[in-house]
C-alpha cells in the first residue's frame, strides 16, 4: 500500500508521505499557460485539461498523492445557486442566501452525479494515468464553509451575516446544514465511485466560531456527513484558526485530522490521541531562504516523532507567490529527513 494510504491508517511508513494543499495553482508556469487560455471553471469542466493539471505535482515534485483539481463551490450548480469566479476577488456568489424564504427555496438535488459528470470522467482518467502507485484524494468543501460562502456572497472577515442568522434563526440554520450535508454526502461518495482514494473535507472557516457554537451548529451535521460517507476509504477533516475546534471536530469524524500553523502539533497531536495528524508547516515558510524552509520542515517532523499516522503538508494552501524550485525542494527534503 502507499505511503499515503498506509498514514492515513497509522500503519508504520518508510517516510513520512508529503503532500500539499492547492499543489495545482497559479504559482506553476505550466499551470498558467493552461489558465491564459481557459478560465478556471473552463478548466475544471473540461475532464482532459483537469486530469492534466491534477497530474502535474505528481510528476514535477514527487509528492504522496494527487487532489483531483476541482473547487469546493463546484457543488453549487445542482444546488441551482449561482456562482461566479472573479479576477480580483475570487469567488462570488450571485444572490446570496440569507432568510429562512430564500434557505427554503434552495432546491434539493435531483441528480448530483449527472451534474457534475465532468468531475466523475476527470476522476476516472486520473486514475488510469496513475493507476496505484499514487493515491487520488477528492474533495468537498464542509457545510459551515460552503453555508459561509452562500450567506456572505464571497471571502469573510467576520462572518456577521452567517453568525445573524445562525444566532437568530437557528430552525433556518439547520435546515441550510441539512440541505448542504445531502448535496456533500452525494457529491463525495459519487467521487468514491468514480475511483478517489481518499477524502478530504475543507472545513476552511470553521475556525471563526467558539468551541460551544461549533458543538450546537455545526457537530451534528458534521456526525452525520461522516457517518454517511462510503467507509472503503479513508477521510482526512481539516480546519483552519483555531486549534481549540479540533478535539470537537475530531469527534465529529474523520481518519485523519488536518490542522494548521496556529496549533503546535506535538502537543496537538497528544491531546487528540487515536488520531492519523496532517499538516502543519506554515506555507509562507515556502517564502523563506531554502536552509530556513528545510529547518522548519525538520521542526514540523520532528514535533512527529516518527508515530505512524503523519502526513506531512502545510497548515494551508501553497501561496501563489511560491517558487516552484522551493516546491520541490521541501518534498525532497521531507523524504530523505524523515526516511527511516
Ligand atoms: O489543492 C489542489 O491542488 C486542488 C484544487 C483546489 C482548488 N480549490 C483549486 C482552485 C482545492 C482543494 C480548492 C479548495 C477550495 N476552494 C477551498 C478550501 C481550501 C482553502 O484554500 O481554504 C476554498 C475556500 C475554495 C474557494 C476558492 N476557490 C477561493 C477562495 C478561490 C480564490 C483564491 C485563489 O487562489 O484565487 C478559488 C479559486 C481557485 N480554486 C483557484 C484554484 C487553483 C484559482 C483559480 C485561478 O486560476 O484563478
Amino acid at each position: 500500500m502507499s505511503a499515503f494510504l498506509s498514514a492515513c491508517r497509522r500503519e508504520p511508513t518508510m517516510y513520512t508521505p508529503v503532500w500539499l494543499m492547492r499543489q495545482a495553482g497559479r504559482y506553476q508556469a505550466k499551470y498558467r499557460d493552461i489558465r491564459s487560455k481557459l478560465s478556471f471553471i473552463e478548466m475544471c469542466k473540461t475532464p482532459e485539461i483537469s486530469a492534466e493539471v491534477t497530474l502535474l505535482p505528481v510528476r514535477q515534485f514527487g509528492v504522496d498523492a494527487a487532489i483531483q483539481f476541482a473547487d469546493i463551490l463546484l457543488i453549487l450548480e445542482p444546488l441551482e445557486i449561482g456562482f461566479e469566479f472573479t479576477e480580483k476577488q475570487g469567488p462570488r456568489i450571485l444572490k446570496p442566501v440569507r432568510t429562512a424564504g430564500e434557505i427554503d427555496a434552495i432546491r434539493e438535488p435531483v441528480d448530483i452525479r449527472n451534474a457534475i459528470g465532468y468531475l466523475l470522467e476527470s476522476i476516472r482518467i486520473v486514475r488510469a494515468e496513475l493507476s496505484d502507485r499514487v493515491p487520488l484524494i477528492g474533495f468537498a468543501g464542509a457545510p459551515f464553509t460552503l453555508a459561509s460562502y452562500l450567506i456572505e456572497g464571497g471571502a469573510s472577515q467576520e462572518y456577521v451575516n452567517t453568525k445573524r442568522l445562525m444566532f437568530s434563526d437557528p430552525t433556518a440554520w439547520d435546515v441550510l446544514m441539512t440541505k448542504l450535508t445531502n448535496a456533500v454526502v452525494e457529491y463525495l461518495n459519487a467521487q468514491v465511485d468514480a475511483g478517489v482514494q481518499a477524502l478530504q473535507v475543507f472545513d476552511s472557516w470553521v475556525g471563526c466560531l467558539s468551541p460551544a457554537d461549533y458543538r450546537k451548529y455545526v457537530r451534528p451535521h458534521m456526525n452525520r456527513l461522516f457517518r454517511a460517507l462510503n467507509p472503503s476509504v479513508p477521510v482526512i477533516h481539516f480546519g483552519t484558526g483555531n486549534p481549540a475546534l479540533y478535539p470537537l471536530m475530531k469527534q465529529a469524524g474523520g481518519d485523519v485530522i488536518g490542522i494548521d500553523w496556529r496549533a503546535d502539533l506535538e502537543l496537538q497531536w497528544s491531546a487528540l490521541g487515536e488520531v492519523a495528524i496532517m499538516g502543519n508547516l506554515d506555507p509562507s515558510s515556502l517564502l523563506a531562504p531554502i536552509e530556513e524552509m528545510k529547518q522548519r520542515a525538520k521542526r514540523v517532523i520532528d514535533s512527529a516523532k516518527s508515530r505512524p499516522g503523519h502526513i506531512f503538508n502545510l497548515g494551508h494552501g501553497v501561496l501563489p507567490q511560491t517558487d516552484e524550485s522551493s516546491v520541490k525542494l521541501l518534498v525532497d527534503f521531507v523524504h530523505e529527513y524523515s526516511s527511516r
